[in-house]
């Protein structure tokens, strides 16, 4: 298994391909170890690095993940075959905001086009469990979140934009408290609040 992940990893620095960093996926497991995490909903599969770290921890993980692009679908289906690990992980090839998926999952990863997280986060939040956890990543960008430069492209200011939109939005739902982590690119973890039920 060592093996296959190194070989994702200089896969995924030769082709440029932006695959979970190290401090950002060890943490993840950390969370999936500690919480009593067994189903994984992911949105953005790259090439599988991310399903297939989580996967190993447990064979009773089940994750289900879903890639828009062709090739990274392709190359994520290989490594998952690689990984021994088809049972466990189910991967869809489509758009997450098109499909619709059933199910109440332990865990929703959100890990796919920055500028639509919010979208992600309502269209899919009916798929959590009670007691289950939203994790997004990339929240800091590369740092240009907290610093942004001027020499900035347009399109980046844009998409820096976007993740600040995302961040204020987190902070200001009502339903969830929110847990904004320094991890390898920004992590958040979101959980639903308690709703006190008086009889
Ligand atoms: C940051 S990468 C995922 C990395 C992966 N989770 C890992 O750590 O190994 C984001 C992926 O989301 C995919 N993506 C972006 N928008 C999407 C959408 N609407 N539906 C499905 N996949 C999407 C991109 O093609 C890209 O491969």
């Amino acid at each position: 298994m060592n093996d296959l992940m190194k070989e994702m990893e200089i896969y995924a620095a030769e082709y440029d391909i932006p695959i979970m960093q190290k401090e950002g996926i060890e943490f993840f497991k950390d969370l999936v170890k500690g919480n009593e995490i067994y189903s994984i909903l992911e949105i953005g599969s790259a090439i599988g690095y991310s399903a297939i770290c989580l996967a190993s921890l447990d064979p009773k993980i089940h994750i289900l993940t879903i890639e828009r692009d062709d090739e990274r679908y392709q190359k994520a289906v290989e490594n998952i075959e690689k990984s021994g690990l088809k049972s466990q992980i189910e991967i869809l090839h489509a758009d997450a905001l098109e499909c619709e998926i059933e199910g109440l999952f332990d865990c929703i990863f959100i890990d796919a086009a920055k500028a639509q997280y919010i979208r992600f986060f309502e269209k899919y939040e009916k798929n959590l469990k009670d007691t289950g956890i939203i994790v997004s990543d990339n929240l800091s960008f590369h740092g240009y979140v907290e610093h942004p430069t001027d020499s900035m492209s347009r399109n980046l200011k844009q998409l820096v934009r976007k993740i600040r939109n995302y961040i204020d939005y987190l902070k200001n739902n009502e339903k969830y408290d929110t847990l904004f982590l320094d991890k390898g690119d920004g992590l958040a973890i979101s959980r639903k609040k308690k709703t006190n039920v008086i009889e």
